[in-house]
């Protein structure tokens, strides 16, 4: 159901209530369910904590496409068809090796995905099959844009795709060369199905928007991938971890943040516009980043951050009361992924490979049965200007 918004004679006009589209509901969706008085994130009927770490994230992906955990030889099956996507077209290739002399990781990103349509004959196509063969390209190349990305920027040689090997443990694979310890995978899995889907989010809003025009899915993910930059979205765990890196020991945790807030600086990985309480995600992947911790025995990254987690909840509660200020996914997701061996600039583009499942399913459901996505504005300009030739103004 559509909740309207205010209305004044025959035009809707937005309230401050609704600036920014909050508390509108926009879609009906039978993907995840964000519970943010509860601080509950549900995937297709399954509780996040039931699933992250224990599904994989080829199962996670499978689940939000087809409803339902893989059976049988499901799985394998499934596993192998994503791992024949993974080689790019020579286009996406060429596209990458520029942009990793010349552009951001994000940046090549969208240029890389934009350019995969082009080893699609029936990218146009939007029967169900067609999508569904789309959708499982894009989550098998995605990860190996980035690596590319990575390993050519770095000056290092491409490393070809193994199709032995799952999409976490593989992306990890393409990224270093070499091939990663079980926990890492756990661990990048973990993240990865954790980042899957989220409800409305900004990037997947974008996605259904460019779906409900009836626009190609390649469009649709492009354009995602341009909302997931910005740092009050997927942009954020850089950030968060220059602040946690910046504020060095906890006891310079308060001054720092007070300081911050003082010259109207955000704290990266807090706030949420849907979670008033902690962002459930944030104790997945704070689990799985100390899952990862204990095996190698270094714990002074992850407890100063839980620190200044503490400290930084209790410093936005004062400063911005009635806020409900608590930690977002974003915070964690920075000591997790660093501890995987990321560099902090691809956190973002890991998160977009996490993603593609949650958009690649919202684009079907939309264009499934989805209306044109066209909403109103409220003109407040002049009206009846009159032209003046230029040498007249
Ligand atoms: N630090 C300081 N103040 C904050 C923060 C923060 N992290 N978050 C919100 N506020 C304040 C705002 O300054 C504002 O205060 P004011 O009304 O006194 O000016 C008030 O809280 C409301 O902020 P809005 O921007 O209107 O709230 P919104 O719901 O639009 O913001 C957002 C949500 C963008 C996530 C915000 O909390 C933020 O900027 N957080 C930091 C960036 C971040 O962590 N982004 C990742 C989000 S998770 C994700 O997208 C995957």
């Amino acid at each position: 159901m559509v909740t309207p918004s205010v209305t004044t004679g025959s035009k809707p006009t937005p309230d401050a209530a609704t600036s920014g589209l909050e508390g509108i509901v926009v879609a009906r969706t039978h993907l995840s369910d964000v519970d943010g008085q509860q601080g509950r994130l549900t995937i297709r009927g399954y509780s996040i904590e039931e699933i992250a770490g224990h599904a994989t994230f080829e199962e996670v992906a499978y689940l939000l496409w087809h409803g339902s955990l893989p059976a049988g030889d499901q799985l394998l099956r499934f596993q192998s068809e994503i791992a024949a996507l993974r080689t790019l077209p020579d286009e996406t290739r060429a596209a990458v090796t520029v942009a990793s002399r010349r552009m951001g990781p994000m940046d090549a990103l969208r240029f890389g995905v934009a350019s995969l349509t082009a080893g699609e004959a029936h990218a146009d196509d939007e029967s169900p099959e067609a999508n569904l063969r789309i959708a499982m390209m894009l989550l098998a190349r995605v990860p190996g844009i980035v690596a590319l990305y990575e390993r050519l920027r770095e000056g290092n040689p491409a490393v070809e795709p193994r199709p032995d090997l799952s999409i976490a443990a593989n992306y990890l694979y393409q990224l270093t060369g070499e091939e990663p310890t079980p926990a890492t995978v756990r661990g990048l899995d973990t993240y990865l199905v954790t980042v899957a889907d989220h409800g409305m989010n900004a990037s997947t809003f974008t996605a259904r928007v460019i779906a409900s025009t009836a626009a190609d899915m390649v469009s649709a993910v492009t354009g995602a991938i341009g909302a997931l930059k910005g740092p009050l979205h997927g942009g954020a765990p850089g950030p968060a971890l220059t602040m946690i890196e910046e504020i060095g020991t906890p006891d310079r945790a308060e001054a720092w943040m007070r300081d911050a807030l003082a010259k109207k600086k955000r704290l990266m990985g807090f706030g949420h516009r849907v979670y008033k309480v902690r962002d459930p995600r944030a104790e997945v992947l704070y689990r799985a980043a100390e899952a990862l911790a204990d095996e190698t025995g270094e714990r002074t990254a992850l407890d100063l951050a839980h620190e200044v987690e503490r400290i930084g909840v209790q410093v936005l509660a004062e400063a911005k009361p009635g806020r409900n200020l608590n930690t977002n996914v974003e915070f964690y997701t920075a000591l997790l992924l660093r501890e995987l061996g990321l560099g902090q600039d691809l956190f973002t583009p890991t998160f977009a490979v996490g993603r593609t499942a949650g958009w690649t399913a919202h684009i079907m459901e939309q264009q499934a049965g989805g209306r044109l996505i066209r909403p109103q504005s409220e003109y407040d300009g002049p009206f009846d200007q009159r032209y003046a030739p230029v040498g007249q103004r």
